[in-house]
């Protein structure tokens, strides 16, 4: 079944200038864009996109970086793209993440509070619904 995820670009991303380099992975794996925009987010919009996270110590200061830049936001559809994004993403830390992913190649430790790792995808079918309305209506 065909299904639809949302990715980010978040703000390290962006202003890195690594956008067309994470949306050609995306395309050149076989996916298709089928929304997508530059946006300044709201704090609000970020508080209800993170909440599973709301009272873990990392909650407070993601929001802020969050807010620290625009962000790109794509909605990316093809069969199995949830689970074939977050393997081209690579794991949440981009120290040991595997080399050929987005950000085993892309990402480092900064030394920040937050995890400064590049790209969001979300992480099941219930997730991308309530991402993806969150982001586009
Ligand atoms: P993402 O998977 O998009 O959603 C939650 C984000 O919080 C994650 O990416 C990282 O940017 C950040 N994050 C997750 N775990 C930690 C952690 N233990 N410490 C700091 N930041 C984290």
């Amino acid at each position: 079944t065909t299904e639809r995820t949302l990715v980010l670009v978040k703000p390290d991303g962006v202003a890195r200038g690594l956008t067309g380099q994470v949306l050609a992975r995306i395309e050149a794996k076989g996916y298709r864009l089928v929304e997508l925009k530059l946006v300044h987010a709201e704090r609000a919009l970020l508080e209800r996109h993170y909440e599973e996270h709301r009272g873990k110590p990392f909650f407070g200061p993601l929001v802020e970086f969050m807010l620290s830049g625009p962000v790109v936001a794509a909605v990316v559809e093809g069969h199995r793209v949830i689970e074939g994004f977050r393997s081209l993403a690579g794991s949440t830390e981009p120290t040991t993440a595997a080399p050929g992913t987005i950000r085993g190649d892309l990402g480092r430790d900064w030394g920040e509070q937050v995890q400064q790792n590049i790209v969001h995808g979300s992480d099941s079918p219930e997730s991308a619904e309530r991402e993806i309305g969150i982001w586009f209506g």
